[in-house]
């Protein structure tokens, strides 16, 4: 994380040329450890000299665990016949006591911070009324649902205070951990970070019927992770915290949860990590080091569970794992970061039940030759940091269609991070209405954690990916980088499917 920084230091110096780029570049690591050791620290520069540079990326604090963990509460239906099932959602502002005694303002959906969790089933046919009853202009955006463009929730839909929509889709892609949130102009950061962000669950025969833990808030937990700063009076002031590469926050909250803990039996649980942050990426372990198993990332199970000790969760993407409890010998094990900081402290209670023996089949996805042999046929080139974000150099028109695809085709994209000489940054890139599948990145085999559907795939300054996208409905669709103030201040482009 430091690194971006002091990238951001050495642009502003002129002394990216003498190190030249990437950050595996010895000489270049060098002259960072010499800064890094020097007195130099970012109050010390003239502000002038910082324009292109990041702000310092806030360092999170460890949860003293002293919260127990909530969970979003399961939406109830208006109403359900046979295959059908009708929702109301209202995007709506009040107060939420965050922190002991105080109120703090935040936005929500159906209650006054976040949403309830949607659960709809494949083949469903689905009704939501929407209404917007904020003081400003939103839209509600179905993150990974494979749905007409014109009910997708994009920038183009917005509904004013006090409007309503209803909207209809039917569900046709396999059991996922989906997600919702705004997605008005130049607005998205705010609305998000102030507390707009809501769970869809779709489950399917095979999710049922695996062998995996899937009782929800039994063994099966929802952890939203989401970075904030609070001002002095424990309010979510996103004006004075605003980021233009991506506002980060000191204070962790799961589910809403400041200092969080999750106290659970001994047994098999599944964790189904949404990064729900501005612009964090978290790299997840455990204190023990011990490994746990990975079943699904953004559209939904992999082929099979992915063995791994540490998992990387970039903005918007979610990773589903299941964790054997029975392998800890304490009674407490910790969920942390990359850095070691304690994102959640997990207390175990005694449990009589035997571990569940989980599945080892979960799902049979391929990527066909004659689709891996196909030519690239759409290019994107992400490129900039802060308000100089740009895709294939230019920024988000919304009265401009950037490419054109034909329904039910797939097309293969390639996605380059380019590493010019601004230095660059990670970029975790999405595209509305499709779950695609990683080719390659760099030429190489993705890894098995990136092996299944996809919604974002974050990339590396430097990095190419090819992906096999295909939308199954029509509409106009929005690609972007889901640093939301990225996505803000126009790294986005849309699609034409027609
Ligand atoms: Cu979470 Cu445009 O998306
Ligand atoms: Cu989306
Ligand atoms: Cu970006």
């Amino acid at each position: 994380m430091k690194k971006i920084v002091l990238v951001g230091i050495m642009i502003s110096l002129g002394l990216l040329g003498a190190c030249s780029k990437g950050d595996n570049n010895s000489s270049f690591s060098t002259e960072m450890e010499r800064m890094d050791h020097s007195s130099m620290n970012m109050e010390g520069l003239d502000e002038s000299t910082m324009d292109m540079s990041h702000e310092s990326i806030a360092e999170l604090k460890s949860s003293l665990g002293e919260n127990e963990l909530t969970f979003p509460k399961v939406l109830k239906p208006d109403q359900e016949v046979n295959n059908s099932i009708s929702y109301t959602i209202h995007a709506q502002q009040g107060t939420t006591e965050i922190f002991d005694g105080i109120n703090t303002e935040t936005y929500g959906y159906n209650g006054n911070f976040l949403g309830p969790l949607i659960q709809v089933e494949k083949g469903m046919d689905v009704t939501i009324h929407l209404v917007n009853d904020l003081k400003e202009d939103t839209t509600f955006h179905w993150h990974g649902l494979e749905v007409p463009g014109s009910v997708d929730g994009g920038p183009h839909t917005v509904l004013k205070p006090g409007e309503s929509e209803t909207i209809q889709f039917t569900v046709n892609q396999d059991a996922a951990t989906l997600w919702f949130h705004p997605h008005p102009m130049h607005e998205t950061g705010k609305q998000v970070f102030k507390g707009l962000a809501g769970l869809l669950y779709i489950v399917d025969e095979n999710s049922e019927q695996l062998n995996i833990p899937k009782t929800y808030t039994e063994d099966d937990f929802p952890i939203i992770l989401q970075d904030k700063t609070f001002s002095v009076d424990r309010q979510i002031d996103y004006d004075a915290v605003m980021n233009a590469d991506g506002t980060t926050g000191d204070t962790l909250l799961i589910n809403g949860v400041v200092d969080p803990k999750l106290t659970v039996d001994r047994k098999k649980v599944r964790l189904r990590v949404l990064n729900g942050s501005n612009m964090r990426s978290y790299v997840l372990h455990f204190n023990n080091d011990m490994e746990f198993q990975q079943i699904a990332s953004d559209g939904g199970f992999l082929n099979k569970p992915n063995t791994t000790k540490e998992i990387e969760v970039s903005p918007s993407e979610r990773v589903e794992i299941i964790v054997d409890l029975t392998k800890v010998k304490e009674n407490e094990v910790l969920l942390v970061n990359e850095d070691n900081t304690t994102i959640l402290p997990i207390y175990l209670r005694e449990s009589k039940e035997n571990s569940l023996k989980t599945a080892d089949i979960l799902n049979n996805l391929a990527i066909p030759d004659s689709v891996k042999n196909k030519k690239v046929t759409k290019t994107i080139k992400l490129a900039g940091m802060g308000k100089v974000v740009t895709i294939n150099g230019q920024k988000f028109d919304p009265d401009r269609i950037d490419f054109i695809q034909k329904q039910n085709e797939t097309e293969v994209w390639e996605i380059e991070n380019v590493n010019d000489a601004m230095g660059g940054m990670n970029h975790p890139f999405h595209i509305h209405g499709t779950q695609f599948q990683v080719i390659s990145i760099n030429g190489e085999a993705p890894p098995s954690s990136l092996s299944g559907l996809k919604d974002t795939i974050s990339l590396k300054p430097g990095q190419k990916a090819k992906i096999a996208v295909k939308f199954t409905q029509k509409g106009i669709y929005m690609f972007h980088c889901h640093i939301l103030e990225h996505e803000d201040n126009g790294m986005m482009g849309q699609i034409k499917v027609n």
